[in-house]
């Protein structure tokens, strides 16, 4: 699908934004081991997490839709069953590095795999620690899927620092770490998202600069209700839809807040975009609150490095978005990873914004560039990465003529209404 958008006159209005990504599928995961019935509220019904429930489906757990609710029957760390088929991660790295760290400790073999694109992303990251501790997982020879994991008598904990800092790769250990026969520690030196270890109860203290979170192996868990807020990253693209198009204002309600999600409010605060946030609160362990944006003028004068890096991610994109329409010099450096995502989103950043007539410098691990003033519309190519065609959907609403998106169905990963929803902010 192409998806044409014209230069808007204005965003207005209220939403609310659909579920968090990354925490609905903890909430799958984490109730299908629990004992007991988990009801998740808030679910984000989008591909990704769609993928996680149904390889739990896959190895026997009992899901329904009820009233709102997703529940989850649970039966226990010891209660998944061999999967009748092999498993189907989709377009999700969350659900296949955060699944293989379950599937480790599990009495029967499986194979987990997914699209074309997932086959494409390193696993050797979660497959290293996993291998320490005495799990037994094949790859293809570029430590690629699909993963054959194959029974071992035990897991063993391990003491494990983490070479990149990354929340699938932390959660795939923890995880693991529940089939294990002592405690399991995950040393980080730059902070990621911190769901897991909220979800789960974890302790976790912080010494010399890092932070270390242990948890015990055969730990029983408890079914308990799952709130989920909503996602942060996907409101930081009406965010900045708002700050860059004249004459807008909206109000974003039960946006989840956590520290670990939201630097990308702090950087747009720096380059002088006006967002408040009220009615701060807290569900289910998570900070929330509503964000209240207004058209701002801003300036991009700054490189984004060092250890706010991994707490803005998914956000990167939506960034250059931003400073598309800033006065100024942005450059990012330090996110190499960038290049393993859904896409390699920095060549996605580069070839896009080169559209525009733009010159853009691409580094190993970031890219800078100088905005201008005389921008034309552009055909955008979504790389079929779902952040990227809402990025540059974002972007047309502030070019002069028709914009559009190549592929621009591919937002169904994690925001299957985006484009209903800008839709019904342009009065
Ligand atoms: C996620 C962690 C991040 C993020 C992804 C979701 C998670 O990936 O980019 O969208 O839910 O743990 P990395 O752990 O690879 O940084």
């Amino acid at each position: 699908m192409i998806k044409t958008i014209n230069t808007s006159r204005g965003l207005h209005g209220e939403i609310v934004v659909p579920g968090d990504k990354s925490i609905s599928h903890r909430a799958v995961m984490i109730g299908g081991i629990a004992h007991g019935v988990t009801r998740i509220k808030g679910f984000l019904k989008a591909a990704d997490p769609l993928s996680t429930l149904s390889c739990y489906q896959t190895m026997g757990i009992r899901t329904e839709s009820k009233n709102d609710e997703l529940l989850i029957y649970g039966k226990g760390i010891h209660g998944l069953q061999k999967p009748s088929a092999e498993l189907n991660a989709g377009n999700s790295g969350t659900t296949i590095r955060l699944l293989s760290g379950i599937l480790s400790g599990q009495k029967f073999e499986s194979t987990i795999s997914g699209d074309p694109f997932l086959v494409q992303r390193p696993m050797k990251r979660i497959i290293d620690p996993l291998k320490k501790m005495g799990a037994q997982i094949n790859a293809t020879e570029k430590f690629t899927a699909p993963l054959h994991i194959v029974p071992v008598d035990t897991l063993h904990a391990i003491d494990y620092e983490l070479p990149i800092a990354s929340a699938q790769v932390k959660s795939a250990v923890l995880l693991a770490g529940l089939y294990a026969d002592g405690i399991t520690k995950v040393i980080e030196h730059e902070e990621s998202r911190d769901h897991t270890e909220r979800m789960l109860q974890l302790h976790t203290e912080h010494k010399n600069g890092n932070k270390i979170i242990s948890i015990t192996g055969g730990r029983k868990l408890e079914a308990g209700d799952f709130e989920v807020p909503g996602d942060a990253s996907s409101s930081a693209f009406f965010i900045v839809g708002t700050l860059i198009t004249p004459h807008s204002e909206i109000l974003i309600r039960n946006v989840g807040l956590n520290p670990t999600r939201t630097g990308f409010i702090k950087i747009l605060q720096s380059m002088g975009a006006s967002i408040s946030v009220v009615n701060e609160r807290n569900i289910g362990g998570e900070p929330i609150g509503d964000l209240a944006v207004t058209t701002s003028s801003l300036h991009s004068d700054i490189v984004v490095n060092g250890t706010i890096i991994p707490n803005i991610i998914d956000e990167i994109p939506i960034l250059a978005v931003a400073a598309l329409f800033a006065k100024g010099r942005f450059e990012i450096r330090n996110a190499q990873d960038l290049r393993n995502k859904e896409t390699d989103r920095i060549k996605a950043l580069c070839v896009n914004i080169r559209k525009l007539g733009i010159e853009i410098e691409e580094y190993h691990d970031g890219f800078a560039f100088e905005s201008k003033n005389d921008l034309f519309p552009a055909v955008f190519n979504s790389f079929d990465d779902h952040r990227i065609a809402m990025a540059f959907g974002i972007a047309s609403l502030n070019l002069p003529g028709i914009s559009s998106i190549q592929n621009a169905e591919c937002v169904s990963i994690s925001y299957p209404k985006f484009w209903e929803t800008l839709e019904s902010l342009q009065h």
